[in-house]
């Protein structure tokens, strides 16, 4: 029985993190012009209000978005992210967060395809709803890291793969990698995006090690911390990992991440790390 939901935390660290990334790549990918096939595994209701009851109860957008809504000083890449969130809210107010779906749907052209995956009978109709009107979109009620795998190698052979678990069952940092591996088996040049938590520092290092013993080349890793690590504090920190990323990705996280630790770390205890985890 699956407890998340997605409209408590919409707009965190976490999702600035994740967002800014997804940005970039499909930049990078918008470049070509050819189409695209988008694939959202755990794409959630898809559009957040700030003002629920949700998203009022621990304010978790004011850690992320909330604390970039404002400033001038933002680097590029967070730029392109935020002005996205601020074209979402047209009276200029910060009210609503679009999620990973709706990111996607905004940039992507009129040729490409994006299909989404969401398990939540409730979160999957409020999903449906938002994007019904949206040709290009399929959205399937069902668990995306088992039937996404029918849908590789797309057809335009040109993808992004959002992999964004909210990891509540125990074994899905094992599960993720098997998937992972099947996907890249199927389709070896798509671009992989993975996001993780950082709950327990150990889970971690089991998901690293897997995916530098997972013969799959080629994969970086982007992590933001608000605090040091503790078994106390739930989530502290959270990452991307990249597989076939975009060659501009690493340099532009070498530059961003610092920023970020800076601006969204708790009481100075911001951190990051941009790793090659598997050379390709
Ligand atoms: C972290 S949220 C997704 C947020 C979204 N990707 C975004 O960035 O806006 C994870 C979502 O995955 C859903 N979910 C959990 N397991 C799933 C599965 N196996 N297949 C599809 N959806 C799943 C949950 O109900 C939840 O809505």
């Amino acid at each position: 029985m699956l407890s998340y939901q997605h409209a408590y935390h919409a707009g965190n660290f976490a999702d600035a993190l994740k967002h800014v990334v997804l940005i970039h790549a499909l930049n990078y990918l918008k470049k070509k012009n050819k189409p695209l096939c988008y694939i959202d595994t755990h794409a959630g209701s898809g559009d957040y209000k700030l003002n629920s009851s949700e998203a009022q109860k621990n304010q978790e957008f004011q850690s992320g978005i909330g604390n970039l809504w404002q400033r001038e000083d933002l680097p590029a890449c967070v730029s392109d992210y935020v002005k996205l969130i601020k074209q979402a809210n047209h009276s200029g107010q910060l009210l609503r967060y679009p999620g990973s779906p709706l990111i996607a749907s905004q940039m992507l052209g009129d040729k490409d395809r994006l299909f989404l995956y969401e398990l939540h009978t409730a979160e999957s109709r409020l999903l449906n709803e938002v994007v019904k009107k949206d040709k290009r979109i399929k959205v399937f009620r069902s668990n995306g890291l088992t039937d996404s795998l029918g849908l590789l190698p797309p057809k335009e052979n040109r993808g992004l793969i959002l992999i964004d678990p909210s990891y509540e069952i125990k074994n899905e940092y094992q599960t993720v990698v098997d998937v992972l591996k099947d996907m890249h088996k199927r389709f070896a040049t798509g671009c992989y995006l993975l996001w993780y938590p950082v709950v327990a520092r150990k889970r971690n290092q089991y998901l690293e090690r897997a995916l530098q013993i997972s013969g799959i080349k080629n994969i970086q890793l982007f992590e933001l911390g608000i605090q040091a690590d503790s078994d106390e504090h739930g989530m502290t920190a959270c990452g991307m990992i990249v597989i076939n990323p975009p060659w501009t990705l690493l340099g532009d996280m070498q530059q961003v991440l610092p920023w970020l630790a800076e601006a969204l770390g708790q009481d100075q205890q911001g951190l990051y790390r941009v790793e090659q985890l598997v050379s390709e």
